[in-house]
């Protein structure tokens, strides 16, 4: 809970990133992919659903990536990817291997859908990501799209259905990040809190990332 100058420092920063995230979001898709989308379906007593689409700052993005090195060879999917910007910020950092998101609001869904088109790079599919074959990918991203228990019947779907390694990032990890511990497969590779970045606070309370390698051979 923010409280007097702590909550006008928050304010004013909030305010900071959607002005810095709009002018970039500007540039590389057209428009501006800062504004939230609420959840389609959310079950929070039961801990089912999905979460609305909240675009992650790029600020944020470039600290989780600096922790990551794309190759040609990766191919690349945010899980629940919302307008895009985890993808336009791909772009903007010239990621050098193939790019996809699926997202399951049409609302926010459509928006990257059209911005992305004209990126051959570039791949956005509207649908539920429990539908989705993993295997074409290498890398995954989750911007905190699923309630735990969603979350966890995700996990079980992707053990149950991969076939190679992959990294998994985890962006807003603590409130389900925890089942991947001590599950066959499974290692954290790196995990950080998130107060404030250049001195801009980045939420109302700090987040956690986390980055993981699953091999299903294990
Ligand atoms: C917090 S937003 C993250 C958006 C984007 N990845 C980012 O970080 O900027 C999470 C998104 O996951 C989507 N989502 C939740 N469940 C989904 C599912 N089963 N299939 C596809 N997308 C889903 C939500 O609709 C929401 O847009």
């Amino acid at each position: 809970m923010e409280k007097g100058f702590d909550r006008i420092y928050g304010a004013i920063s909030r305010r900071l990133l959607r002005t810095v995230d709009g002018i970039i979001d500007q540039r590389i898709c057209g428009q501006s992919l800062v504004k939230y989308v609420p959840s389609v379906y959310r079950d929070d007593a039961n801990g089912v659903g999905m979460t609305g689409s909240q675009s992650t700052s790029y600020v944020i993005l470039d600290r989780i990536f600096s922790h990551v090195s794309l190759t040609e060879e990766d191919s690349f999917l945010d899980v629940g990817c919302g307008k895009g910007r985890v993808l336009a910020f791909l772009l903007k950092e010239h990621a050098p291997c193939a790019l996809y998101g699926v997202e399951i609001n049409e609302i926010s869904g459509s928006v990257a859908v059209e911005w992305t088109a004209r990126y051959e790079q570039v791949s956005v599919k509207i649908g539920d990501a429990f539908e989705m074959d993993y295997n074409p990918y290498t890398v995954l991203f989750m911007n905190r799209p699923f309630l735990p228990k969603t979350f966890l019947e995700f996990i079980e779907k992707l053990e149950s259905t991969l076939t190679h390694p992959i990294t998994f990032i985890y962006w807003v990890d603590q409130q389900s990040g925890y089942l991947l511990k001590d599950r066959p497969g499974w290692n954290m590779q790196f995990r950080e809190k998130l107060t404030s970045i250049y001195g801009v606070k980045i939420a109302k309370a700090p987040q956690y990332y986390s980055i993981w390698t699953y091999d299903p051979g294990v």
